[in-house]
């Protein structure tokens, strides 16, 4: 088969590492891929949704793999749908539960799917009135997608009042922040669920943990995600039983019910709060850089689970992951999630990948005559594997610290502070 995934990321980079693994594939390509990718597949030099819709009207592939959210809020499944491709993802309209927060929202209040309380706004006079009368730290969000960044925990009205002018007024998400959210703010463990629907049936993967926070202790600027771990052992099973039957299925039901089936990986953040868990978002994609931990111990042949998931057949596959643990630190630019320089020489990643059950997927990287240069806010995802977590942490560590380039960012508390 010759495949096609979409997107220049950690995760596509991992993504097309697996599905090259496939004794089923022939071609692989990607658009627009990094330096990464450039290695393993055909990078095709393509970003804007019409330009990759008028490749594969040129171009024959068995399979497209979109990885991420902004070509899903275009609607680029729908429009592959419609040169009869087969395509992993869901449709514009099953999306919308991740790119508009007020959607999803109002979706999880008529569903009863536990989630903060809220309400939405595009007046800023009334946003402002809202929030004088409610008790704080309080969580404003910018309504459309903002790469992860268009969320503000606000301690104090006066916070609260400088973070809806910067979102309505002075539009630092852009129109992202056209419409906000306000929310409870939730406490609890913060984890990741992903599962693969067909939008008949589900299949759930082991329980992952992002670390979005820039910085060490979780502290600093929201980011797309510092690192990961896979599985999260203390989740106990009565948890993700509870996950299944309260969130994940009536999401799946409510959608199709609204005549959106949802094809494609659903990954709902999820707050483990006194009163039980609680959705904090979704998306409706691969977790990046969740799926690089993730595609380090799936051992079922990812091509025949996305065209199970396509094909609508999934309830006949056992999807089977390595009882082993993963890891992924993300290496970033200095600066990153704010402003950030490029084009810094990186240096050791062949020396890293040499280390055992060590893989190295790029993010924002590219290859520049000789060498290979920072091109993007996370740069590589440091990957590792081992019979459990501590040794996956060491080995990936070990690896972290043999990579180099100017300004080079990481949390060193991966799996530790969550
Ligand atoms: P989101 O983009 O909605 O996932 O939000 C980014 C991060 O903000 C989440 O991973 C949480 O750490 C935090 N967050 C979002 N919503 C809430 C909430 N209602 N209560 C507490 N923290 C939240
Ligand atoms: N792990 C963060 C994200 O993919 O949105």
């Amino acid at each position: 088969m010759d495949i096609l995934v979409i997107g220049g990321g950690g995760r596509e980079h991992a993504l097309v590492w697996k599905l090259k693994q496939s004794p089923k594939v022939k071609n692989m390509y990607v658009a627009p891929g990094n330096a990464g990718t450039a290695s393993i597949a055909k990078n095709i030099p393509l970003v804007k949704t019409n330009e990759i819709i008028d490749w594969l009207k040129k171009h024959k592939v068995d399979l497209v793999v979109v990885g991420s959210d902004s070509y899903l809020a275009e609607g680029i499944v729908d429009k592959i749908q419609r040169l009869k491709i087969p395509v992993f993802g869901p449709t514009k309209a099953a999306a919308k539960i991740e790119w508009s927060k007020s959607f999803a929202k109002k979706f999880m209040d008529e569903e009863k799917i536990p989630t903060a309380k809220f309400k939405s706004f595009t007046d800023f006079s009334k946003a402002k009135k809202y929030i004088e009368h409610e008790k704080f730290p309080l969580v404003i969000k910018a309504d459309g997608l903002a790469l992860g960044k268009g969320v503000l925990i606000v301690k104090n009205l006066k916070e609260g009042i400088q973070g809806l002018e910067d979102m309505m007024k002075s539009k630092v998400f852009g129109e992202a922040g056209a419409r906000v959210v306000i929310e409870e703010f939730l406490t609890g463990g913060e984890i990741s669920i992903h599962v693969f629907s067909d939008s008949k049936t589900f299949s759930i993967f082991p329980t992952s943990k992002d670390h979005k926070r820039a910085y060490d202790g979780n502290r600093g600027p929201n980011t797309g995600g510092m690192g990961t771990i896979t599985p999260v052992l203390e989740i106990k099973p009565e948890i993700i039983e509870e996950i299944k039957n309260k969130i994940i299925g009536p999401t799946l039901n409510g959608l199709k019910k609204r005549g959106s089936p949802f094809i494609g990986v659903l990954y709902p953040g999820i707050m483990l709060t006194k009163t039980g868990p609680k959705v904090i978002e979704f998306n409706a994609r691969f977790g990046d850089p969740e799926t690089q931990s993730y595609m380090r111990i799936l051992k079922t042949d990812i091509i025949d689970i996305l065209i199970a998931c396509v094909k609508g057949n999934l309830k006949n596959l056992k999807i089977k992951w390595a009882p082993e643990s993963a890891c992924c630190i993300v290496l970033a630019s200095g600066g990153y999630p704010g402003v950030y320089k490029s084009g810094k020489i990186i240096k050791g990643i062949e020396r890293a990948e040499k280390l055992k059950d060590v893989v190295i997927f790029h993010a924002g990287t590219k290859q520049s005559s000789n060498d290979i240069v920072t091109n993007g806010g996370r740069v590589l995802g440091v990957t590792a594997i081992d019979s459990s977590l501590p040794l996956a942490l060491k080995k990936a560590y070990t690896a972290v610290n043999e990579i180099k380039f100017e300004g080079k960012q990481f949390r060193k508390d991966i799996g530790i502070n969550h």
